[in-house]
């Protein structure tokens, strides 16, 4: 009998839909032609619903989204509702409550894609990044008070324990060993790199880098360490984006230098990330947002929610199909599209679709 995957799907807002159907149809041609079933169920949440009816993300679809094997996102976010309700009650929301601890984020720049790096191509730009998706100022504590007075005060503290650091760096390492550039014959060491501020935050950063010195010593002496500062490392991803593996670093710095990145592979209309949790539920997305300016025009590039669907084959555990979506993308942005930017690509978001299907 032929494997059957439990896949909820979140459209979201704005383009998140119209990237989504995209990615589904894509999806659905693997499926058929690897062997294996998708049974996908479609959730109504976003801006929309919560401005008809105020619920943003009820406790029953939290409950019921645990009982998938993974979740296809399109994006959050609604010019009408205020910033951080919608991010906060359901983006975050479901991360912290599916423990979704890692945030996996390729830079790659495909084939045929322009890059703003000047005489960088794809063989340079081509690492991950693992960003720690459950901790940090995301989560720490912090409040004001004296609110609107001069005396006002406000705090918001970043926050890590040593299991949530240590099972991020184990995974990193996990990640290296096995994608890491000599695992794919790109290079002579898998090398896993920590980015923080150990200059500064002497704290956080010190419990950081001892766990990554003693767990990489411990068990991963076959993956070479490195050390950057954050703000270095923003430097080195624009000088020599050559030098990177697989890097690891906390929530908030993930967050900033993923923007980064992403834009040196071409945009977020390629750019896809995965919230994972190892042993449970994970979720896959394009990282751009919601775009809702181009909502329903037809224009949206679809690119990044198709390998965020290639991403969800990979954590399944169909390589595979996994590895066949990515080159049909590539065949696509080698081949075929003109531009990754909005309403340039020379086809509609339903005909890069259409592109990547008939590639696979
Ligand atoms: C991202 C986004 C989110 C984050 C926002 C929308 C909460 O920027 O996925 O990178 O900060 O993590
Ligand atoms: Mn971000």
């Amino acid at each position: 009998m032929a494997k059957t995957y439990k896949i909820a799907v979140l459209p979201g807002d704005g383009t998140g839909a119209e990237v989504v159907a995209e990615g589904k149809k894509v999806l659905n041609v693997a499926a058929q032609k690897f062997g294996f079933k998708l049974e996908m169920t479609e959730f109504d949440i976003g801006g929309d619903r919560y401005l008809k009816t105020g619920e943003i993300l009820p406790d029953t679809v939290v409950d019921e989204l645990r009982q998938f094997d993974s979740i296809y996102l399109g994006a959050i976010g609604h010019p009408d509702v205020k910033p951080g309700i919608l991010e906060k009650g359901i983006l975050l929301r479901l991360r912290f409550e599916l423990d979704q601890y890692i945030n996996l984020r390729p830079v790659k720049l495909y084939p045929g894609v322009d890059s703003p790096l000047k005489d960088k191509g794809p063989e340079h730009v081509d690492y991950v990044v693992v960003r720690e998706n459950s901790g940090g100022i995301y989560t720490g504590t912090g409040g004001i008070s004296m609110k609107g007075t001069n005396h006002e005060v406000a705090v918001q503290s970043m926050v890590y324990n040593r299991f949530q650091v240590e099972r991020c760096l184990r995974y990193a390492f996990d990640y290296a060993r096995r994608h890491g550039k000599k695992a794919q014959g790109k290079g002579s060491e898998n090398t896993l790199g920590l980015v923080g501020k150990t200059n500064v935050l002497t704290y956080v950063f010190d419990l950081w880098e001892r766990t990554f010195n003693e767990v990489g010593e411990a068990d991963y002496s076959d993956v070479r360490r490195d050390y950057y500062h954050v703000d270095a490392t923003c430097m080195w991803m624009v000088k020599s984006p050559e030098w990177f593996d697989v890097l690891v670093t906390s929530n908030m710095f993930g967050d900033i230098i993923t923007d980064l990145g992403a834009i040196t592979q071409g945009g977020m209309g390629i750019a896809a990330g995965g919230n994972i949790n190892p042993e449970g539920v994970s979720m896959f997305e394009p990282i751009g947002g919601s775009a809702p300016k181009y909502t329903g025009m037809g224009i949206i590039n679809p690119l990044a929610s198709i390998v965020a669907g290639s991403m969800m084959l990979d954590t399944l555990g169909e390589f595979e199909a996994a590895e066949a979506v990515e080159k049909a993308v590539i065949e696509v942005t080698g081949t075929k599209i003109e531009s990754l930017a909005a309403g340039k690509m020379g086809y509609s978001t339903s005909e890069v679709g259409d592109l990547v299907a008939d590639a696979l």
